[in-house]
């Protein structure tokens, strides 16, 4: 296996990944794209030579982040997939359209998200980032599964976040229906499942040449801070450890551990995998921003995990 590309960091940007990589032939979709850091992912994979897919639930706003890609990379082939993942109907759908018109996908970003919003519900009832983060990336996925595996070899890259540090799954209680809201643990746990299910489903592809990655992408000021207030940042910031200074990226550098999951060639033989500043992440130490925690990676909590959701999008995959 080739070393790791040394050069690459916390300030390595989406075009330092993409110097001499052309993905021509290649079909990436990328959800989230309409705002932050999946503009900058589609813009990046489509200078490469990618066809890219830019999903996202909101019309106007997805024709405009096109609009902003094209106006960057002009020969872009670019296709817009509307697609709400807060609603199983909608992502049902959107899969459905998408194994239509695009029989063969090469990556897969499941970029999407929402943070620490009040208590909220899914069309289904789930908890808003349970629900969003979590379960309709993985009921979106798994119907995509049948065109990755026509594009093997494939990637899917999942955006999880330092903020899995928060907590780890609560199997018990996943939707907070028996318990008190907290909307960081919320955001924690579903963080938490976005690198679980990084495991379960590089185990279940990954002998059919489909290969897993969770991403977290740094502290990029973005939309994703439409729920925060005030106190929230100095909260984020008391949680820094003492000494360090939370250091924001760019959009530029947020996205580059996205495209180089996508693309580098010494991951080729590797999944399941937490990456962080182009770089795989470290086992976590009790202070700091940095590194992965054990529970985010462990095979019997995402075989727990998978049965669960399973058991709430009322679908059982086998590939
Ligand atoms: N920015 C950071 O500092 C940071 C740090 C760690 C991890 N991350 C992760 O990085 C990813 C991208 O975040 P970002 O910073 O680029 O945030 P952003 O600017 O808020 O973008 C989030 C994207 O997700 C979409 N989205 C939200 N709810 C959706 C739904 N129900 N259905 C379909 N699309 C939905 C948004 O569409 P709308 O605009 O229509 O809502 C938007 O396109 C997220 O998974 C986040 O957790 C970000």
């Amino acid at each position: 296996m080739p070393a790791l590309n040394d050069a690459f960091d916390a300030t390595t940007t989406t075009d330092d990944v993409m110097r001499g990589v052309s993905l021509a032939g290649q079909t990436a979709l990328v959800t989230g794209a309409s705002s932050g850091l999946g503009v900058e992912t589609s813009r990046a994979l489509a200078a490469a030579g990618a066809h890219v897919v830019m999903s996202a639930r909101d019309a106007q706003k997805l024709d405009k982040a096109r609009a902003e890609v094209v106006a960057q990379v002009p020969q872009a082939a670019l296709d817009t997939l509307l697609m709400d993942l807060a609603d199983t109907d909608s992502v049902r759908a959107a899969a459905g359209q998408a194994l239509q018109d695009y029989p063969t996908i090469h990556l897969l970003i499941n970029n999407a998200g929402v943070m620490a919003c009040p208590l909220m519900r899914t069309a289904q009832g789930f908890e808003l980032q349970f629900g969003t983060n979590h379960l309709g990336h993985f009921l979106f996925t798994c119907l995509l599964a049948p065109a990755l595996l026509a594009g093997a070899p494939a990637r899917i890259v999942n955006l999880s976040s330092a903020g899995h540090k928060f907590a780890d799954v609560n199997f018990d209680d996943p939707n907070y229906r028996q318990r008190d809201y907290e909307k960081w643990q919320a955001y924690g746990e579903s963080k938490t499942a976005n690198a679980l299910f990084t495991v379960g489903i590089d185990k279940r592809l990954k002998d059919s040449g489909v290969r897993a990655y969770a991403v977290h992408p740094g502290v990029i000021m973005t939309e994703l801070s439409r729920h925060m207030d005030h106190a929230d940042f100095e909260t984020l910031s008391s949680r820094t450890p003492a000494g360090q200074e939370l250091v924001f990226k760019s959009v530029e550098q947020g996205a580059a551990t996205s495209v180089w999951a996508a693309t580098a060639v010494e991951l080729a033989e590797q999944g399941a995998i937490y990456l962080e500043n182009c770089q795989i992440a470290q086992p976590a130490v009790q202070e700091g921003n940095s590194g992965v925690e054990s529970y985010a990676l462990d095979a019997a909590a995402a075989e727990q995990l998978w049965a669960l959701s399973e058991q709430l999008v009322g679908q059982s995959f086998s590939f």
